[in-house]
């Protein structure tokens, strides 16, 4: 967790410090903080709270200097308070760190060093880092960090400077940093959002890289001192692209760029004169019995969507994990598994670590992941972008539509390649794949979204809710119910609706809005028996239904249409109104939805 940015150069470091950390507060936002070189000596300020009050902070007191480095914070070690905010010093002044990441044996390296006279000033894991390459310092600072690293365990994106230098030292091993290569000016920060104002050739550094930047360039190396070669990538995205566009929120935004999300998931990989898939992997569809899908949280559940649609399409066993529970329930894998990790980030620690755990035994990788040289994509054997572009919202949205239209491809591919799927099959469901950008604008036609609005605005005020699916749209109900938790902080639950008669039934009473995924299916008639379950015991059903079905909509207090699709397709236009269900009750209550309580976007700490 937590953010880096790092500026040496021309200008003054200060404003580039805080628009960086501007674009990386959903990395956390605890508190925030800059170091300042201004040739004599480095300045720190910091604050806790969001970004904005160390702003306030400055406008009273602006730093100068052009080396400085900067720090949002996402707490683990220490409340998050003024002091435990980063940069941390020496008491001395003249070595200070940031750091995103765990280091697990700080307890005995503090006690080590307390015990040799160092003082700590914060409670933190971080500070060690800074008392360790001051006791390894001896004019040269880039050992100094080296000899440092070598004690510790753990994860870290750490960026050091020293008052007698004119240059900044960073390293990584698990947490990400990316350099960004100007003209006699140099930058770095946890992701690339906070350096596209100012450049797009970018370095994405590995995981055990060390770097020396200096105004006129930098110099990659491994923990070791081995130098590294490391090619700049020319990033496409303009800043525009990771900034709000007009919408009041991230999270909004978001939900509306899912046409152009999926249409750049599926671009280039449907043939419809062929009827086949391209997906540019080397994956051998023959080379595994089963497959493993391991994820977190919103990826979780595409992944029970992928479970789904692997199974009927192409007939291969499939099991899904939460990566947490993964890597230490001793799976069984084998080189006949084929290991899928699902991450927006790419980042997750607990799905690396599940996936390093599955390559220890022998599996085939493959990723659906979004963002770009991210940690996963450099250990797995292939991955499939899922190319949604950046999400800054915290809550997932457009990741999470385009993760299920990426599985229905895959899925699609192998059922072709193993023969489970025939002609006739795969083409119908080519073209319902083709259909999704266009279904999913509809689903954010102005009628229906005011339509949704109106209904999450009549029951924002519930205290818990129920969310029911059945099949390939039980996980959209997990998904739902896991969207509105996260940004308006109302209980929710969900299950496959026939599940509910064997205990949250008892939940139920007219003050418990329950909403039902009731869109065309097979299970169509079974989700309506669950519906009257719910309605005899004077559950509020807010009843979503395909469009044009009149019929079953006497079954619902609230009815929401939303575009009749192919059912393997339904799960992403279901999922749209969930988003908006989500959205609109937390923005009634007044939350902060791109910076709900509690949570960070990119989760890499276990
Ligand atoms: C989604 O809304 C979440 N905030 C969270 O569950 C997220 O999906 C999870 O942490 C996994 O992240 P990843 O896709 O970047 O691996």
């Amino acid at each position: 967790m937590c953010g880096i940015v790092g500026y040496i150069g021309p200008r003054q470091a200060q404003e580039v410090l805080i628009s960086g950390l501007a674009k990386l507060e959903y990395r956390g936002y605890d508190s925030a903080g800059i170091a300042i070189h201004d040739g004599a000596q480095i300045d720190v300020k910091k604050k806790a709270g969001k970004l904005e009050n160390l702003s306030t902070l400055l406008d009273g007191q602006p730093m100068s200097g052009s080396l400085g480095i900067g720090h949002t914070r996402w707490a683990t070690h220490g409340l998050p308070n003024d002091t435990n905010a980063h940069p941390h010093a020496t008491e001395d002044g003249r070595i200070v760190i940031i750091h995103n990441g765990i280091i697990e044996n700080y307890l005995t390296l503090k006690e080590g060093l307390m015990s040799r006279g160092h003082q700590f000033k914060s409670e933190t894991d971080s500070e060690v880092l800074a008392h360790l390459i001051e006791e390894a310092y001896a004019g040269n600072l880039e050992e100094a960090v080296r000899a440092a690293l070598a004690q510790v365990r753990g994860a870290y994106g750490i960026v050091v400077t020293h008052v007698d230098h004119r240059g900044i030292v960073a390293a990584r091993t698990v947490s990400p940093l990316v350099m960004g290569v100007g003209e006699g000016e140099m930058f770095l920060a946890s992701d690339v959002p906070a350096l596209l104002a100012y450049t797009r050739n970018m370095v994405f550094l590995h995981d055990g890289d060390m770097v020396v930047l200096n105004d006129d360039g930098f110099r990659v190396m491994d923990l070791a001192g081995n130098p590294q070669q490391r090619t700049i990538e020319h990033i496409e995205w303009d800043a525009e692209a990771a900034e709000k566009g007009g919408f009041d929120t991230y999270m909004l935004k978001e939900i509306y760029e899912q046409p152009q999300a999926l249409t750049n998931t599926l671009i280039g990989r449907l043939h419809d004169e062929t009827g086949e898939v391209n997906l540019d992997i080397n994956l051998d569809p023959g080379s595994f019995k089963r497959i493993s899908i391991i994820a977190c949280g919103t990826a979780f559940y595409a992944g029970l969507v992928g479970e789904y649609l692997i199974e009927q399409l192409a007939r291969i066993p499939v099991e899904v994990d939460v990566a947490s529970e993964y890597r230490y329930r001793d799976p069984l894998v084998s080189e006949n598994t084929l290991a899928i990790v699902v991450s927006q980030s790419g980042e997750t620690i607990d799905t690396l670590e599940a996936l390093r755990e599955a390559k220890k035994f022998g599996a085939k990788t493959l990723g659906v992941i979004n963002a770009k040289g991210s940690s996963m994509t450099r250990e797995l054997d292939d991955t499939l972008y899922i190319h949604a572009g950046p999400e800054i919202g915290v809550a997932s949205t457009k990741a999470y539509t385009s993760m299920v239209s990426a599985f229905l491809m895959l899925a699609l591919w192998l059922g072709r390649a193993r023969g489970t799927l025939s002609e006739e099959q795969g083409a119908e469901l080519l073209k319902a794949a083709r259909e999704l950008p266009r279904l999913v604008e509809e689903a954010l036609a102005p009628e229906r979204v005011a339509r949704i609005k109106e209904v999450a605005e009549k029951y924002a005020t519930a205290r818990d809710y129920l969310f029911l699916g059945r099949g390939v749209n039980s996980p959209t109900a997990y998904e739902g119910a896991l969207k509105l938790k996260e940004i308006s902080y109302i209980h929710a639950e969900a299950y496959a609706a026939g599940e509910m008669k064997h205990g949250p039934i008892a939940l139920i009473d007219e003050n418990l809005p329950v909403a039902v995924i009731a869109t065309e299916s097979r299970l169509l008639e079974k989700t309506i028996s669950n519906v009257q379950e719910v309605r005899a015991r004077a559950g509020k059903v807010i009843l979503f239904l395909s469009d044009g079905d009149t019929e079953n909509a006497r079954h619902g207090d609230d009815v929401i249409y939303v575009p009749r699709a192919h059912e393997m397709v339904s799960p992403v236009v279901n999922a749209v109104a969930m988003q908006l269900l989500a959205y609109f009750t937390a923005t009634a209550l007044g939350k902060d939805v791109d910076k709900p309580r509690n949570l960070a976007k990119s989760v890499t700490v276990e």
